[in-house]
């Protein structure tokens, strides 16, 4: 794989895969932008995961709630009050800093500092004699002690700015799903446990960001709330722990070695949180949280019950509601740009070319994103051998009879030699180049050319229907 974040970044830019946002402003405090092939991979990515998590599953229903939702919520929730990060500043230069990302980065990892008190992170910043990440100032001479920051981002509702009009835009899309839950769920006369998925904007006004889309103020979030019998929590845990754990490696191809769990300590669990796995990826930077599945309890219902007045129980429909209570809440969060920058850094690969006989060139090495067929950005590409003698017409037609045939995304590349155009495909993942030269015009076959093996056959493109079928290729012909 790709072995750094910049050199992993700069490859994303220079192919307009991820680009920073309003680039030519100097950027957005953080917000990325993604181009045609990096648009194209997240939608198929979330898409997969809609398939498998969402309309494969009986036991998840889809939803989706809004970003901006009554303030008081927020209130009910926790947020206003508790979701803060530990802020120090700096005397000399006045720069701030998260105090426990300081310590974590001072002592090597070898602590979680999340669940720890603000003097008690003030004393070890002097104890461990961290230094200011800006001006080198020492924590003894002014990194003062850490301060809770509030994460939320705030906005205000109608014409009059004033304390009443302050409106937040969402942190999760997880309380969304925990307000209407038991109403859906009684609507729908679902049966626990049952899930509720949703795919949306979340945002943070984080301090520390950073590693491109690991850490933004804006990102997208797949959550799924899953309402269940508090007994069968703990297990539910577990399970969807290994559901998740499953599918990066069977359906997005993650390398095994990549991934690992890791159980929070009780110090470091979130407000909301009884229990904590987190499955991690091991980034060009080192190991980061990946996807985060809690078991909530009945944490937020309530609150919100309290808040709200309102009766938040799950009231069982096969006897007419009669058995009412709260229901625990199990919820695996996955961020969306993580798993994105997961995928990027896992199958982009430099290959080396082959040994060149005795007293020829050295072919240089190339440059393949080994994604699975399913996610790949352009299913297949049509290539014609020359721009002239009807190539290109011949190649667009059979572009769009691969489109009919649900084959997605196909592209016409007609610019540069063929060997080019092949690298080119390699790089943004296409795993099938289909060529349109001479011999197509006469016989109407075409050579179609596999990304991974480099292998290459003569097919009818009738026989392309086998290969390239709808929603998932088959490259057989070109294994063998
Ligand atoms: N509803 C639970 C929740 O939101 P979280 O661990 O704070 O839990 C879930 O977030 C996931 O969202 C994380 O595992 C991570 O993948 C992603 N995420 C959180 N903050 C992020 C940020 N600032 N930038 C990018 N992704 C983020």
């Amino acid at each position: 794989p790709v072995a750094s974040m910049e050199e992993l970044m700069s490859f994303c830019r220079s192919r307009a895969i991820i680009l920073e946002s309003s680039g030519v402003y100097g950027g957005a405090a953080t917000t990325y932008d993604f181009g045609p092939v990096g648009a194209q991979l997240k939608k198929n990515i979330v898409d997969m995961w809609w398939r498998d998590f969402v309309e494969n599953r009986d036991d998840v229903a889809p939803l989706d709630t809004g970003v901006i939702l009554n303030p008081a919520v927020w209130r009910g929730s926790g947020h206003v009050e508790e979701f803060t990060d530990p802020l120090t500043q700096c005397e000399t230069c006045k720069r701030r800093f998260r105090a426990d990302k300081l310590l974590e980065e001072a002592d090597g990892g070898a602590e979680h500092w999340d669940g720890k008190t603000l003097e008690e992170m003030g004393a070890a910043l002097v104890a461990l004699g961290v230094a200011c990440p800006s001006c080198g100032a020492k924590a003894e001479a002014g990194l003062g002690t850490p301060r809770p920051f509030n994460l939320l981002f705030e906005t205000s509702i109608g014409p009059v700015q004033d304390g009443s009009s302050t409106a937040f835009l969402r942190p999760e899309t997880a309380q969304g799903a925990l307000v209407q839950g038991p109403l859906v769920l009684s609507l729908t006369r679902a049966r626990l446990p049952a899930g509720l998925a949703q795919v949306g904007k979340s945002f943070r006004n984080e301090i520390a960001v950073g590693q491109s889309l690991f850490r933004t103020r804006e990102f997208e979030q797949a959550e799924i709330q899953v309402f269940c019998e508090p007994e069968s929590s703990g297990d539910l845990l577990q399970q969807w722990v290994e559901d998740c754990n499953t599918w990066l490696v069977d359906r997005l191809g993650l390398t095994p070695s990549r991934i690992r769990r890791r159980v929070h300590e009780e110090s470091e669990l979130a407000h909301y949180a009884l229990a904590t796995t987190d499955i991690e990826f091991n980034y060009p930077f080192g190991w980061g949280e990946l996807w985060g599945i809690a078991n909530r309890g009945k944490y937020d219902l309530l609150r919100h019950e309290a808040a709200s007045g309102q009766d938040m129980r799950f009231r069982d429909p096969r006897d007419g509601g009669r058995t009412a209570f709260h229901p625990f809440v199990v919820e695996p969060a996955l961020g969306v740009g993580r798993l994105v920058l997961a995928v990027l850094s896992d199958c982009l690969v430099t290959e080396a070319a082959p040994a060149a006989a005795k007293g020829k060139k050295q072919a240089p090495g190339r440059l393949v994103l080994r994604v699975p067929d399913e996610i790949a950005p352009s299913r297949a590409a049509v290539l014609p051998l020359m721009n002239k003698d009807g190539m290109p017409e011949r190649a667009a037609e059979i572009a769009a009879a691969l489109r009919r045939m649900g084959a997605g995304g196909v592209q016409v590349d007609t610019s540069g030699s063929i060997g080019k155009r092949y690298r080119r495909q390699d790089e943004v993942g296409t795993p099938l180049c289909v060529t349109v030269d001479y011999t197509t015009l006469e016989d109407g076959t075409v050579t179609v050319r596999c990304r991974d093996t480099m292998r290459q056959a003569r097919l009818s493109v009738a026989d392309i229907e086998d290969a390239i079928g709808p929603r998932g290729l088959t490259r057989d012909k070109l294994q063998g």
